[in-house]
């Protein structure tokens, strides 16, 4: 049974920056639920595929030096642990990992045309289509099976799950291995991070409900990996249950007692989740009021997806925040979704106009409070939300 257990208000989708801001911008409301049978957490309205992932997508991979970093990582973990004949990845976004690869040996996919289009002119096979049994038929015909599959941030995003697992079991090879990562609930839970809600999140995973999810179809988790990626992800490692050539890592057991231990596969835990959000967003907007009165300047740092979250539940506008900055091109010049704030090319010139920088990007803290030692030892000073809404 599902059980509602917060409400995030009326959301527009989350990549859709508008050149010009309009106050009518569609709005879908927000409302997060939880299956006490298959235990997965999930939103309730569900966007059609075609419409949040078009030749439009904004979003960039590539961009940040964190996820080069370890994209390039997972490339050589994955060539000297599995070395596969060839590897399909399942949202290759602008090729951040299969660039890794000789062209051969790879296969992306990815719906979004304006993505699919830079690996595809560096004449890496992409195919830009939506993941789904007809295109995994169509791949099956050409290269029989696949003995890696790999996909990040992605199959969260699709609604149909018995039809991505379908395709991916139809097309893996009978001793194959399967890759997914995708930010963790256990995470997104402890750190109080709601802004990993909007409309493309369609599920969060737990290692518990994705194990329920693998079972029905044959297939099971033989080792797990703590990411720091996104705020928390978990990376595992999946083969099909009649594959013996790999052990179970005790480390998968570990994570589930971890997640039954702090209560992910009970109602009661989300309850209190959702009375922290409610939490949160006072302390924030606590924050942004007074340095408001105080006529501090504040700007955002990292024109995020979780960002257009935060700003639309907590009503933020731009009193509060007047802009945000950003590296994406596709961003630049644009507005956060929902709200009419505008979004400004990232420069350090730019950045010294103001006194506070509310980071949209907290995931990627470590590569940002690096990247601007100097303006910080100037007086720059931090607000985030994570765990709690403070300034540092
Ligand atoms: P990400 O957190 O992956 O986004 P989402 O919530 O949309 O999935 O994206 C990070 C965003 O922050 C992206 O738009 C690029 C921007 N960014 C900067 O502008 N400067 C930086 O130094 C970094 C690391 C990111």
């Amino acid at each position: 049974m599902k059980k509602f257990f917060l409400d995030l208000g009326k959301q527009p989708l989350a990549n859709k920056y508008l050149k010009k801001f309009r106050s009518n911008q569609i709005k879908y409301s927000l409302r997060i639920y939880f299956n006490t049978n298959s235990k997965l957490v999930s939103i309730s309205k569900r966007i059609p595929s075609h419409i949040m992932f078009n030749a439009k997508y904004p979003y960039r991979s590539s961009l940040s030096s964190t996820m080069r970093y370890a994209f390039k990582n997972l490339s050589k973990e994955i060539k000297s642990r599995f070395n596969p004949k060839i590897l399909l990845e399942i949202g290759s976004n602008d090729g951040a990992l299969i660039l890794n690869f000789k062209k051969k040996n790879v296969i992306g996919v990815e719906p979004c045309k304006n993505l699919a289009r830079i690996t595809k002119d560096k004449k890496y096979l992409t195919y830009d289509n939506y993941w789904n049994f007809n295109l995994a038929q169509k791949i099956k015909k050409k290269f029989n099976s696949i003995d890696l599959i790999y996909s990040a941030n992605t199959i969260t995003h699709i609604s149909d799950l018995n039809n991505v697992f379908k395709s991916i079991n139809f097309l893996l090879s009978k001793n194959g291995i399967l890759i997914i990562e995708d930010p963790s609930l256990l995470e997104c839970l402890k750190k109080n991070t709601y802004d990993q809600f909007y409309n493309e999140h369609i599920y969060i995973f737990s290692t518990i409900s994705l194990k329920t999810l693998l079972d029905k179809f044959d297939l099971e988790i033989f080792d797990i990996k703590n990411l720091t990626t996104h705020g928390g992800s978990l990376r595992y490692y999946i083969k099909k249950k009649s594959n013996k050539n790999h052990k179970i890592n005790k480390k998968v057991k570990i994570q589930i007692n971890k997640e039954i231990k702090y209560g992910l596969d009970k109602f009661q835990i989300y309850k209190k989740f959702a009375s922290n959000v409610i939490k949160s967003k006072i302390k924030l907007l606590k924050i942004l009021n007074k340095l408001n009165k105080d006529n501090k300047k504040v700007i955002g740092y990292g024109a995020t997806a979780k960002a257009v979250t935060i700003l639309n539940y907590c009503n933020i506008n731009n009193d509060l925040i007047s802009n945000f900055v950003d590296t994406t091109p596709e961003k630049v010049n644009s507005y956060m979704p929902g709200k009419n704030i505008k979004i400004l090319r990232y420069n350090k010139n730019l950045l010294k106009k103001f006194d506070y920088a509310f980071l949209g990007a907290w995931n990627f803290k470590k590569e940002i409070i690096n990247k601007e030692k100097k303006l910080i030892k100037k007086g720059l000073k931090f607000i985030t939300h994570v765990p709690n809404p403070r300034i540092f």
